[in-house]
């Protein structure tokens, strides 16, 4: 133990003071970077640099209506079902004995996020709301005590991708629907009211925290989740130091674990990434559905993104995005330094949409020849956007993802310094004819895409 701590300390003062210093303005976790230099976070970041694509679920009791109550349907989306139908809380609550999802197979669920290039799942334990998808002694409204279901799906997959080698973690919404401290004013009316803005009521906070705390710790120590992800942030009552002591609460628990932006009160809307004006808790950005315009060197950020135009399940939303669609975002997400995290909404059953299923194999036939250049890779190297398609780089291999085929059959790639030495397709049979000039290099294509919504060429640069 002495030996590691001396360890640490050498490792702070030749690694990260300096660092510190000239990241402090856009750092998404500059917080904690008071209590860790920055090569300490490096190597608690690490593995979810390199993952890139996560699994985003969102599965609770709003599936049983799954976007339909009492034959009203809404555009709005799925697990906000409590809100926008106006639903009590008593007759909401009378969805968990109707929640029996006895397709659930935690091993199918984690084979499809795996197959499809995804290196960890991030699952609703409770959604804004309250419902505990977990089995929880803080509460008997939860998937064991509530629902003829009685078992605990979050141990399972939580043990599944253990097994299978996926990193686990949890969604956590701050604002809850059901607990007593919060009650809704001018439910259904003005937006900036009613569920979207609960009200704490008078002298409850505390005991709210603490119940929190408690979900937390059961969640922390029983589960081992990579990530907390948390959300309902933006309630009026909640507030940045809340946010700090919750995300200093968490690392005590487990201090390597992240945790998003949205502990506390530093996410700039949907943009997601953070306020500058002062240090704000978290470990990284959450634009949500949107990528951000260019990437944003120095700041860690995912975007969470739906394939239809739901978080939780309706079974009426067939707004599906193409796999193309899909396969690109990935690549723009990552050409630009961010994670992508795609959506999936479970049916009641426990089955994961066979439209969502379709989708997610085709990513995965893509990723199986093209995993290379999204698996570890950083952004572009290139200031402007490369007019036909994208790039990510990963040491010396640079990776051209191209999405638009030229015509003539030459891709312009501009100079980056180092010559390039070698040019196959992935997927491919030879390589590349390349052409270095002064301030460019030429590489010759053969007349069709490997693939046509992305073939990549894998550049080794000397
Ligand atoms: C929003 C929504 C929520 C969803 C989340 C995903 O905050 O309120 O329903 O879970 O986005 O990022």
């Amino acid at each position: 133990m002495k030996q590691l701590l001396v360890v640490l300390v050498t490792f702070a003062v030749v690694g990260g003071t300096f660092r510190l210093e000239a990241e402090a303005t856009n750092d998404a976790g500059r917080v904690q970077a008071a209590q860790e230099t920055a090569s300490q976070r490096d190597v608690r970041m690490a593995w979810w640099r390199d993952a890139r694509f996560g699994m985003f679920i969102h599965w609770g009791l709003y599936a049983v209506p799954a976007g339909d109550y009492n034959g009203k349907r809404s555009k709005e989306i799925g697990e906000w079902i409590m809100s926008w139908a106006n639903i009590p809380r008593a007759q909401y609550e009378q969805f968990a004995p109707r929640f029996n999802p006895e397709k659930f197979n935690a091993a199918e669920w984690v084979r499809i996020a795996k197959d499809a290039g995804m290196k960890y799942m991030v699952i609703t334990s409770k959604h804004h709301d309250g419902f505990s998808m977990f089995d929880s002694a803080a509460t008997t409204y939860d998937i064991v005590d509530a629902t003829p279901f009685k078992k605990d799906p979050m141990r399972a997959l939580a043990d599944e991708c253990k097994r299978q080698g996926l990193k686990f973690a949890f969604y956590y919404s701050i604002m809850d629907w059901h607990h007593p401290s919060q009650y809704v004013d001018a439910p259904g009316k003005d937006p900036t009211a009613g569920h979207g803005q609960t009200k704490m009521r008078e002298g409850r906070k505390q005991e709210y925290v603490d119940y929190m705390k408690a979900q937390l710790k059961e969640l922390v120590t029983k589960y081992d989740p990579a990530v907390l992800w948390f959300d309902g942030e933006w309630v009026d009552w909640w507030t940045e130091e809340d946010g700090q002591d919750l995300y200093k609460y968490v690392r005590s628990l487990k201090p390597d674990i992240l945790i998003n932006n949205r502990v506390g009160k530093g996410r700039k809307g949907m943009e997601g990434l953070n306020k500058t004006d002062r240090a704000y808790s978290g470990d990284f950005g959450t634009p949500e559905q949107q990528i951000p315009a260019s990437g944003l060197p120095g700041v860690d950020w995912e975007s969470c993104m739906t394939m239809n135009d739901t978080w939780g399940f309706k079974s009426y939303d067939e707004n599906w995005k193409s796999s193309e669609r899909l396969i690109r975002n990935l690549v723009d997400i990552v050409s630009k330094g961010g994670n992508y995290l795609l959506n999936v909404g479970p049916t009641p059953e426990g089955t994961i949409p066979a439209a969502s299923v379709e989708r997610l194999a085709a990513m995965g036939q893509w990723m199986k020849v093209n995993g290379e250049s999204i698996h570890g890779t950083t952004a572009s190297p290139f200031s402007t956007q490369l007019t036909w398609g994208r790039a990510t780089r990963k040491g010396n291999t640079l990776y051209l993802h191209v999405f638009d085929w030229p015509a003539d059959g030459t891709l312009k790639i501009p100079s980056m310094g180092a010559q390039p030495a070698s040019a196959p397709i992935l997927g491919g049979d030879a390589d590349l004819k390349i052409e270095a000039a002064a301030d460019s290099f030429t590489i010759k294509l053969p007349a069709r895409p490997v693939n046509p919504i992305a073939s990549v060429i894998k550049v080794q640069l000397h």
